[in-house]
């Protein structure tokens, strides 16, 4: 049988509106590093064969120049432009990514990422189509009404929070893009990649463990969180 072609699309091409720095999220220093880096480096050293990095509308040449040079990223085939919303960033990364089997979409945001999460991640899409990493939530969670009063406590042993790589078979995640591009209105509500492919219908979405350690980098305070981990992890 043929190998298995699997790609990776990093998303870095959101504002970063919640984090009120002047410097655009994905480039501020963690480590000395920009944020996006460490998921590129991390990806890098994992199996995925191919490498789509996204990045804002304008950005790629100052990315290539400012951040990429001398990089050894030997994966990354292409530094293409997002769109406003996310699924428009995917489905730009989607298109960029030449003859994959598998995508394994991951937010640039997520510096934490491990080796381990992108390797489960490829072990569960080739049994699954599709899966996205997660882990248990530690806190009740409530539905909450219009009023502001509790409705309902959710089951908590059965709520997971969602992170990323969300990954799908190549197939699946294109057909399930362009549905929603023939028709953005499909888009409402959506809040992530394994939603349009549960939307589309046709694919049931299995859940990967993630790490709690893998959180997204959205609010000043989570960038100090993402540093004391990654000390911890380099034993500083
Ligand atoms: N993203 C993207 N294109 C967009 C919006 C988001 O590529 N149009 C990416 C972000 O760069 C990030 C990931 O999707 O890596 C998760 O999004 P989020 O944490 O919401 O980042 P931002 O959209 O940049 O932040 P904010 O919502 O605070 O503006
Ligand atoms: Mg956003």
């Amino acid at each position: 049988m043929k190998k298995k072609r699997i790609g990776a699309i990093i998303l870095a091409a959101g504002k970063g509106k919640r984090m009120h720095s002047h410097v655009q999220k994905q480039y501020l220093l963690l480590m000395g590093k920009p944020l996006m880096l460490h998921s590129l480096r991390m990806f890098e050293q994992s199996p995925i064969h191919e490498i789509v990095l996204v990045v804002g509308i304008g950005e790629t040449e100052r990315v290539k120049r400012e951040f990429l040079e001398g990089e050894p990223l030997k994966k990354l085939t292409a530094v293409v432009e997002g769109g406003q919303e996310r699924y428009h960033s995917v489905y730009a990364g989607l298109q960029a990514l030449t003859a994959c089997d598998y995508v394994l979409i991951h937010d640039g945001a997520r510096p934490l990422v491990t080796r381990e999460i992108i390797c489960r991640a490829i072990d569960g899409v080739v049994r699954y189509q599709a899966c996205v990493a997660g882990m248990p939530v530690k806190d009740t969670i409530k539905l909450v009404d219009q009023a502001g009063f509790s409705q309902e406590t959710l089951e908590r042993a059965r709520l997971w929070q969602i992170q990323t790589p969300q990954a799908f078979s190549y197939d699946v995640a294109r057909s399930a893009y362009d549905w929603i591009m023939e028709d953005e209105s499909r888009q409402a509500g959506i809040t992530d990649d394994a939603m349009v492919v549960e939307n589309r219908g046709g694919y049931r979405v299995r859940m990967i463990e993630g790490s709690y350690e893998n959180i997204k980098v959205t609010t000043p305070e989570d960038l100090v969180v993402a540093e004391a981990l990654m000390r911890r992890r380099e034993g500083l």
